[in-house]
This record gives C-alpha cells, sequence and structure tokens, in this order.
C-alpha cells in the first residue's frame, strides 16, 4: 500500500467552510506536527509507503490529501474543490501526480469533485460491472461526479446522500472494513442512505455519537489493521472480536479542521 501524504508546516484554521472549523480555535502548530509525525510513523511502521507532496502557504488544508484527487491503477482523477478557500489546492495536486507519472484526468462539466473523502473503493465486492465504490455527494462532492467516475473507470458507482453538514464528506462516517462488515455512523445518513448501505454490508456497525465525534469512522484500514483517532473501548471491543488490531494516534489537532487519520492520506494504489 502506497499513500500520499502532506506536512502540516503550514497548517491551520484560518477560515471556516465546515462546522468544525472556528477560526478562533486555532490549531496547535507545534503539536499538530507531532501528531501528523506519530500517524506518518504508524504508516511506514505497518510497511505502508508515505510519499509526500510539498505543502504551500496559504493552503492550510492541503494536509488533507484525500480530497487531492482519486487514483485508480495510473489514473489521477483531479478534484474540483467546492470552496473557494481550497480551489488553490488543484493545481499543486496535478503538478504532484504529473510529476509522480500518474495520467491526470479532469471530469468534464464543472460539478464539484472532492476526491477520494468522498469516493470509496470496495475492492473485495464484485459486481457483474466490476468493482464497487460507494460514493457520496451533497455538502461537497456533486452526484454529476459519479456517472462520470463510473464510466471512466468501468466501476459500478453506488451514490449515498449524505443527510448531516457535519459529516459532510463521506469519509467521515463511513468506513468499509471488509467484504462483509463496515463501519457508519447513522446520524450521517437518512432512511434510505441506511438501506443502500446495509443491501452492501452483511454487517453494518454503528458507531455512537461520541466515537462519530472523535471522527473513528475516518480510519485508514490495511488488512487487519486499522489507523483512527483514539474511539471508545467498546468499538475496540467490536472490531477486535472481528480480529481488527487497532492503533489509536492521537489526531486532536486535526479535528479542528473537522479531518482524522483517513482524511490526511490519499491511497496511490
Ligand atoms: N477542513 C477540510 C475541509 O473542510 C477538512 C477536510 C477533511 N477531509 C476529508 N476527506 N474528510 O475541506
Amino acid at each position: 500500500m502506497r499513500v500520499l501524504m502532506c506536512r502540516p508546516d503550514y497548517y491551520t484554521v484560518d477560515y471556516e467552510i465546515n462546522p468544525w472549523m472556528h477560526v478562533r480555535e486555532k490549531p496547535d502548530q507545534a503539536l499538530a506536527t507531532v501528531q501528523w509525525q506519530a500517524l506518518h510513523d504508524t504508516f511506514t511502521g505497518l510497511g505502508i509507503d508515505v510519499e509526500l507532496i510539498e505543502p504551500v502557504k496559504g493552503l492550510p488544508d492541503m494536509v488533507f490529501t484525500a480530497n487531492g484527487g482519486l487514483v485508480s491503477g495510473n489514473r489521477f482523477i483531479l478534484s474540483l474543490f467546492r470552496h473557494e478557500e481550497r480551489q488553490g489546492e488543484a493545481a499543486y495536486f496535478e503538478a504532484w501526480a504529473n510529476r509522480s507519472g500518474f495520467e491526470t484526468v479532469r471530469l468534464s462539466g464543472d460539478f464539484f469533485f472532492e476526491g477520494e473523502g468522498d469516493v470509496l473503493r470496495l475492492p473485495f465486492v464484485t459486481s457483474s460491472v466490476g468493482e464497487t465504490l460507494v460514493a457520496g455527494y451533497r455538502y461537497r462532492s456533486e452526484i454529476r461526479s459519479h456517472n462520470q467516475i463510473s464510466e471512466l473507470l468501468g466501476v459500478r458507482v453506488v451514490s449515498i446522500e449524505l443527510a448531516s453538514e457535519h459529516f459532510y464528506h463521506l469519509d467521515t462516517c463511513f468506513c468499509p472494513l471488509n467484504e462483509k462488515a463496515a463501519l457508519y455512523y447513522p446520524g450521517a445518513f437518512d432512511d434510505y442512505g441506511k438501506k443502500v448501505l446495509s443491501n452492501i454490508f452483511e454487517s453494518l456497525i454503528a458507531i455512537g455519537e461520541q466515537d462519530a465525534k472523535s471522527f473513528c469512522a475516518n480510519a485508514v484500514v490495511r488488512g487487519k489493521d486499522v489507523v483512527m483517532n483514539p474511539c471508545s473501548a467498546a468499538l475496540k471491543e467490536q472490531l477486535k472480536a472481528l480480529g481488527f488490531n487497532t492503533h489509536e494516534v492521537e489526531l486532536s489537532e486535526f479535528i479542528k479542521a473537522g479531518g482524522s487519520a483517513k482524511c490526511l492520506v490519499l491511497k496511490l494504489d
């Protein structure tokens, strides 16, 4: 597994584009750096290769590389950020992808699309039309971007409407674990969304409000390892019963911008 991360050198909260962000509650820069490094080292300790994109002054949310695009094979689908505050990041992710040998692809039309933050792959779920991706829309990505992704990649895209502005990207409230199980926060979906998820997964593990606010669904899963911000003992027990090892990394300073472990990485393969 190979991922892309961005050092938090210019990370701060200078604007408010989601309900977690408050310009008067700035993250502690030194602590954020320590937390980011701990996350980075947890990944490398698990044998995950971490590539880095140079941070850019004035683009504080660039640390959340999950929104930089969506990678499939050699293709890097570029994002179109909804908020002006993040739009400047796109050119840097594009340049990085080109330099790194990816074929960059721009979606046609002007549909907002925030990359892997809103699109989760289920490589283990097969359908007659190939791999399945679950994609969220409403607060950031637009549903019209989903069709294009489906056509471009030749995959089935299951679209789900997000229903709570606190959980504005799909990866803040939903985390596939394996072919049978996924974590999700029920408060982030409407009844139809929950039905769609339950059609895909035999076992949907509902996390509580406290775990949701601790961004426990914003986890990185690699085989039996789950890397996440600290969660409740009950959730850890549930994961353990399913055979997963949890690796907790305190990411309080990033939650101040509405992101955590999974938002801080972009999967490159
Ligand atoms: N402050 C960032 C934003 O609002 C956080 C992004 C979190 N990323 C994610 N994949 N959930 O865009």
